[in-house]
Formats: C-alpha cells, sequence, structure tokens
C-alpha cells in the first residue's frame, strides 16, 4: 500500500518525505487555503515546491465545475510537473474530464468519492486513483470502511484498474484498516502516519534495554 500525506505544508511534507517512506502527496484548495496560497501564480509555483520535495505522485486539484474550465485548469496543472495527477470532482463534467485526460495519458485523482456507484463511473471513465472520504462518512454514521472494503471487492471482480486511495483519514486505525481491506494508497496527516510509530511497550522495552546496557558498561 502506498503512503501519501494530504497537506500542502511544506514542512510536513518534508519531514514524512525523510522518513523515507512516502509515494506521494494529495493536497486540496481547502489544504492550500490553510497554508495562505492565495492566488493562480502562488498556488501554481505551490506544487512545483512539493514536486521538488517528494520523488512521486502529486495530487493538484481544479476549482472549475464545467468541462471547459476543467480541462483547460487541468492541462495547465499537468504541464507544471511530470508527477502532477489532475484532482477532479467526482460530479458529471468530471466524469467527462477524466475520460478526456485519461485518452491524453495523463493522470487524475477522482475525489469526493461517497458511493460504490461513484467508484464504478470514476474507474469506466479510467480515473488512475479514486478518492473515497473514509472519515466524513465515518462523521456521519456510515462506515467509511465498508465502503473502501466494497469498492476494493468490486474492482476486484471486474477487473477495474483504478487505484483505492483511502482519503479524509483521521487516525491511525483508518490507515490499518485500509491496508486491511486492499485500499491501494492511503492519504493522511502526518499525525496519523507518525501514530503507527507508536506503542508503550517498544518505549519500555528500549528504555529497559538502554538501561541494562549502561549497568553492564560501567
Ligand atoms: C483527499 O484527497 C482530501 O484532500 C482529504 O483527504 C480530505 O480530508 P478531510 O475530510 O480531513 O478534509
Amino acid at each position: 500500500m502506498k503512503f501519501f500525506i494530504d497537506t500542502a505544508n511544506l514542512a510536513q511534507i518534508k519531514e514524512a518525505n525523510d522518513l523515507g517512506i512516502l509515494d506521494g502527496v494529495t493536497t486540496n484548495p481547502s489544504l492550500m487555503a490553510k497554508e495562505g496560497i492565495k492566488g493562480e501564480e502562488a498556488v501554481l509555483k505551490h506544487y512545483v515546491d512539493i514536486c521538488n520535495i517528494v520523488d512521486g505522485d502529486v495530487s493538484a486539484e481544479v476549482i472549475s465545475t464545467d468541462y471547459a474550465g476543467m480541462i483547460a485548469e487541468g492541462e495547465k496543472l499537468a504541464a507544471l510537473h511530470k508527477n502532477i495527477v489532475v484532482k477532479i470532482p467526482m460530479i458529471k463534467d468530471g466524469i467527462k474530464a477524466i475520460k478526456y485526460f485519461t485518452s491524453k495519458g495523463i493522470k487524475t485523482n477522482c475525489t469526493l468519492i461517497f458511493s460504490a456507484g461513484q467508484a464504478i463511473l470514476a474507474a469506466k471513465a479510467g480515473a488512475t486513483y479514486i478518492s473515497p472520504f473514509v472519515g466524513r462518512l465515518d462523521d456521519i454514521s456510515f462506515d467509511g470502511m465498508e465502503l473502501i472494503a466494497q469498492i476494493a471487492h468490486i474492482y476486484q471482480v471486474q477487473g477495474y484498474e483504478s487505484q483505492i486511495l483511502a482519503a479524509s483519514i483521521r487516525n491511525p486505525i483508518h490507515i490499518i484498516k485500509s491496508a486491511e481491506v486492499g485500499a491501494h494508497v492511503i492519504t493522511s496527516p502526518l499525525s496519523s502516519i507518525l501514530a503507527l510509530l507508536k506503542h508503550p511497550l517498544t518505549d519500555s522495552g528500549l528504555a529497559q534495554f538502554l538501561a541494562d546496557h549502561a549497568k553492564s558498561n560501567n
């Protein structure tokens, strides 16, 4: 399973990349706004900055919601760097745009997936990645992980090639469960990735080893 980080914060992207386990980055307009990145020029430069840190797929989201706008925006984004993946919302014109970019060999990430039907349509259009939002489903009392498992099953039965990118990850259990049910990728905040490191028995065991070593070497 690939690990993407879900942020536009360059320091956090560097920290995750330095761990040596990072395969890519996802961003969205809210994450860009959170970093105070405003205006087209600044947004485009920020994507290039991210691509210069991580050698992996970087999702850059279009703002347009009409077909022509998404094509124009997506082509501009894709021209920025070979690792840019054009992120497109799951709407009618978005499906048409994904089909267009697929025919041009440009990678896409179909975002805001909340049902198996949407995942089937995105796969039919040839999306490279499809992003079901686990945490946002959990927030409204639907089991986000059940959706990931359902999509994984459908894709396996049908032989669809789109990669399931479990998004809206909120905790380390979401990452572990995503691996268990067959997600190809997770995109997560740095905090949930780092939380995977933690176990109290690791901490106490290491403290004991170091204490015993100190005793026998003094
Ligand atoms: C996916 O690519 C989105 O950027 C993201 O995972 C949304 O997460 P949120 O629900 O925490 O905003």
